[in-house]
């Protein structure tokens, strides 16, 4: 049986064209862009054009991207590299509630060396309230870091609204844009953004790179200790093979935004219609809020995220959820936690359903029969 996957939100599988690209980087460009040789001038050429790539897809300049091992990586790097070179101006550093682990687990790092961090409430819609932020913002807050689309929920964040409200603000703006981007347009002069997180293995690209945008003015220290890579912001053997395949997978992501919105949109539709067919009890997570399409975060009253994920797979259904299930018991999810309060059964109840390049029509609609039909028997 081949599984239908409905977890694009976790990772994606490679687009073919960006595969080929992988493998005859690596197959006929091996060389350290750092060589003098042909060879590695060969290589630097690959990973100039990437860089160029990558800025082009946000209106940045080139020299604004650093190439990192990932999303998180790039979240790391934002809030501690800013972190530590800002301490002069002040020790407050203001998250949310909902964010990733790779911006959660940093902030309290940071917290534990001695800065002070506001984690902001999301409202039941999933999305941050603006004038919260603006009450947090003091003279000794140096780094804002608000994530563009939440992972779990797809719910979008008033992105914008915050880079205006910061403008007149000494704290950077960094805001981890994974589960963005590829579907909205972003542009990083228009939102007024300082640091932003892309990863490449959500855009079927290869796993293990991703970049963070850095606005030239941002005082930021590196992280790693070696080389001058990536103007020393970032040292190490550049992952050339990589990057030109994540460099390849942004390019197809940009030829196809509106098409893939759509196609998701579509899929979002069959899908939740089809679940309605079922005459099952459920609701939809964040529904109040703008959200992208490929995200959908369900709520299954009567049922628990172990028990549906379990049957789930054993029926050839691949989704997830952000609670944590740990030896028999359900570890709640700390975004539906902030948007529902604590003791409330969605926190525990709820699936992500997540779509991409693996779903079509038919396997979308056969997934949700099959989700009906486990929820109607778990909950009878
Ligand atoms: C919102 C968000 N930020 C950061 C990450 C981490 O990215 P990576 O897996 O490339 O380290 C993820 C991955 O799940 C994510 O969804």
């Amino acid at each position: 049986m081949q599984a239908i996957y409905l977890d694009h939100a976790a990772t994606t599988p490679i687009h073919p064209d960006v595969l080929k690209v992988v493998v005859e980087t690596m197959e006929e460009h091996f060389g350290n862009p750092s060589s003098v040789h042909s060879y590695g001038r060969k290589a630097r050429q690959i990973l100039d054009k990437a860089r160029m790539t990558a800025a082009k897809s946000i209106g940045a300049s080139d020299k604004d991207i650093i190439f990192t091992s990932g999303g998180t990586e790039a979240d790391n790097l934002a809030l501690i590299g800013v972190a530590e070179a800002n301490k002069n101006k002040g020790n407050h550093i203001i998250t949310t509630k909902i964010e990733h682990h790779a911006t959660l687990h940093a902030a309290e790092k940071l917290e534990k060396e001695g800065y002070h961090v506001t984690y902001l409430d999301v409202q039941e819609n999933g999305t941050i309230d603006i004038e919260q932020l603006k009450a947090s913002l003091t003279d000794d807050t140096i780094l804002v870091s608000v994530m563009m689309v939440n992972n779990e929920t797809g719910v979008i964040q008033p992105i914008e609204a915050i880079g205006q409200l910061l403008e007149q603000h000494q704290a950077y703006f960094h805001t981890d844009a994974v589960q963005a981007y590829g579907l909205l347009p972003i542009n990083v002069k228009e939102l007024k953004v300082d640091l932003l997180t892309v990863s490449s293995h959500k855009i079927n690209g290869p796993k293990g790179v991703g970049f963070l945008y850095v606005h030239p003015d941002v005082k930021m220290t590196a992280q790693q200790y070696g080389g001058e890579q990536e103007r020393k912001r970032r040292p190490g053997t550049e992952n050339v093979a990589g990057i030109a395949g994540f460099a390849k997978a942004i390019e197809i992501a940009a030829e196809k935004q509106q098409e893939r919105m759509q196609q998701y949109k579509h899929y979002r539709t069959l899908f939740l219609e089809q679940l309605e067919k079922s005459a099952i009890d459920f609701s939809i997570n964040g529904t109040e809020s703008e959200r992208v399409a490929n995200i959908v975060n369900i709520s299954f009253p009567g049922a628990n995220v172990e028990q549906l994920l379990t049957n789930f797979d054993l029926s050839g259904i691949a989704a997830s959820s952000g609670s944590a299930c740990t030896a028999g018991s359900v570890e709640p999810s700390h975004v539906l936690t902030a948007m529902f309060s604590e003791n409330n059964p969605c926190t525990t109840n709820s699936i992500r359903f997540s779509f991409g390049l693996a779903n079509n029509e038919e396997n979308v609609v056969t997934a949700a029969e099959k989700v009906g039909q486990i929820v109607q028997r778990l909950t009878k």
